[in-house]
């Protein structure tokens, strides 16, 4: 009888553990549903989608009312969200005090408990408000407060910096530095001296439009393997540290700061190992420049170096965030990501670090622009419950088992479009499937027409909605030519909210794109009506549909690849 009972047991144990092609198919997610919303629109209502599409959002994504999306919402995975129980029930214990509120506190302990001794800065707490930890409504407001306040320590250091960029930085490197100063110069009329660089493996479009707004240039550095499309490369959020390090080298009294975005969002949601961490330490010791992360997606981060890097897969996911924040000088982060909530945002600056050293009286001037912009630095631009669910969420979001869940739901859902014969960047990262539009589309024949527009308007009348991040959110128009990214990037981006979806509403999305995938030749350009040639112009421009070319018909393509 016990005989019996172990063989099963064994026999169960075995079935969780099989790793198929796709991830961890045969394992239950490790909760369930507490709450759910039921829709008020039906996946058939083609029709309806399309009226609100062109007549109400002019074909742009954002604009489109979300209420009217049936299928799958994965515009972004900011903000959207489930919370847990703990977090709801959280809120009831928030304490609304207008000054040090206890949620305040609390949070303290948890940025301690989560990210490694001396973050959370907690040894401050019967003092009042710390100044390492700086909390803000959100991400971008993080980051507008922090370049604000360095732009302007900046000028008031009064550096003079040569003229020219170093020729020694190779033709390459420097006519894209070039050319961003041109661009920028056009845009703002002229550049206020000094122009300052700051390096990162790819920023986000929030944080590199505000880096610009302070007239200093942000330069994308990521690694070969990403550019060269390896499939088979591991961590292709990576930073190129040769290219990091000729930058260094001929530009360091320009540089305040080197930046990683963990994971690398605009790069494809990709990790960056702890060992090209641990190198853009070295070098960033060796011409001692501060090195900060853009902390969105660290926990996700983690579990890709746990898995990916021989030397950590014995560690838990908290001890590898400890490790990763131990290299840097401080981050910002948007909590509505890895933070678990919904609206949320936080800067931190390590006490003894390098960027404390150079900026000594950095945070006294950031807490003045707090004050000023969102509130007392007790709570930042959120209310003290929101200051509790956060505290739960950082505490959640570390749990092993619900990184493996979550990243293998995306690993899930980017296999079964693979399967379809849909391009996207592999391996699949950690809360997003990017479809790469340049290859979904042939290579470079429709390129002006913003093809990933018109991909994401037509999935919408399909009934899901994605993102367009390529050559329209990322490129530019000077009254005269488009400027694409550079280096190129034209994906169309499937971000996945946490805790919301089931795989079968993902598998749909791939059936739908599967559709437009069979009758590509159907699909036409846009012309863009409104916006073309504004700044941060993908969430406010307005597009139509450009005729079929003629004799354009569906050849009913299978395979793309
Ligand atoms: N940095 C990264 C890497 C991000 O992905 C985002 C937001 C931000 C900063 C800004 O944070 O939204 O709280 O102000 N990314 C969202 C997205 C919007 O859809 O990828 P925020």
């Amino acid at each position: 009888m016990s005989d019996a009972v172990d063989f099963f047991i064994s026999k169960f144990r075995k079935n969780i553990q099989k790793q198929e092609k796709w991830g961890r198919c045969y394992r239950p997610r490790p909760y369930r549903n507490a709450v759910v919303r039921f829709r008020n629109c039906s996946i058939d209502d083609f029709e309806e989608r399309r009226d609100i599409l062109i007549n109400e959002a002019g074909l742009n994504a954002f604009l489109f009312r979300a209420d009217k999306i049936p299928g799958c919402d994965l515009l972004s995975d900011s903000g959207t969200t489930t919370m847990t129980m703990e977090q709801w029930a959280s809120l009831f214990m928030g304490d609304e005090a207008y000054g040090s509120n206890e949620g305040y506190f609390e949070l303290k302990r948890q940025v301690e408990e989560t990210f490694g001794p001396g973050w959370g800065d907690v040894d401050t707490s019967v003092g009042g408000a710390s100044d390492s930890l700086f909390i803000f409504h959100q991400g971008r407001a993080a980051e507008n407060a922090f370049f604000s306040v360095l732009s302007r320590k900046l000028r008031e250091e009064g550096s003079s910096y040569p003229p020219e960029i170093s020729n020694k930085l190779g033709p390459e490197l420097k006519n894209r530095i070039k050319s961003k100063i041109t661009t920028l110069s056009e845009r703002f009329g002229s550049l206020r001296e000094p122009i300052c660089i700051i390096p990162s493996n790819s920023f986000f479009d929030t944080t590199q439009g505000n880096i610009e707004d302070k007239r200093m240039i942000p330069v994308n550095l990521p690694c070969r393997e990403h550019l060269d499309n390896r499939e088979d490369f591991p961590f292709r959020g990576n930073m190129d540290i040769e290219e990091l390090e000729k930058l260094l080298s001929c530009e360091r009294e320009r540089i305040p700061l080197v930046y990683l975005t963990i994971t690398n969002n605009t790069g494809g949601g990709q990790p960056v190992s702890l060992e090209n961490i641990k190198k853009i330490r070295e070098l960033t010791r060796k011409f001692a420049v501060p090195f900060f992360f853009d902390a969105c997606r660290f926990a996700e981060n983690a579990w890709f170096i746990q898995r990916g890097e021989k030397e950590y897969s014995g560690k838990s996911i908290k001890w590898i965030v400890h490790e990763m924040f131990r290299y840097v000088d401080g981050f910002h982060i948007s909590l509505k990501k890895d933070g678990l909530v919904n609206m949320g945002g936080a800067l931190v600056i390590r006490k003894e670090g390098d960027f404390k050293r150079r900026f000594p009286d950095f945070s006294c001037d950031l807490i003045d622009h707090q004050i000023m912009t969102e509130g007392h630095p007790t709570y930042g631009g959120l209310s003290g419950r929101d200051l509790m669910a956060v505290s739960r969420g950082l505490e959640t979001i570390t749990r092993q088992d619900y990184l493996d869940a979550r990243i293998g739901q995306v690993e899930k859902f980017g296999e079964k479009l693979v399967e379809g014969g849909i391009p996207i960047i592999r391996p699949t990262g950690g809360h997003a499937v990017y479809i790469d539009m340049d290859r979904f589309f042939d290579g470079e024949k429709n390129k002006a027409d913003f093809m990933g527009i018109s991909f994401t308007a037509l999935l919408l009348i399909g009934g899901h909605r994605v993102c367009e991040l390529g050559t329209y959110a990322f490129g530019s128009y000077n009254g005269k030519r488009e400027i694409p990214p550079d280096p190129r990037i034209n994906y169309v981006r499937a971000a996945v909210p946490r805790l919301a979806y089931e795989d079968q509403d993902l598998f749909s999305v791939v059936e739908a794109i599967k559709v437009l995938a069979d009758h590509r030749e159907m699909i036409p350009g846009v012309n863009v009506e409104y916006g073309r040639e504004m700044s941060l112009r993908h969430f406010k421009s307005r597009f139509s549909f450009l005729p079929l070319a003629k004799g354009a018909k569906s050849r009913k393509n299978k395979v793309l690849r």
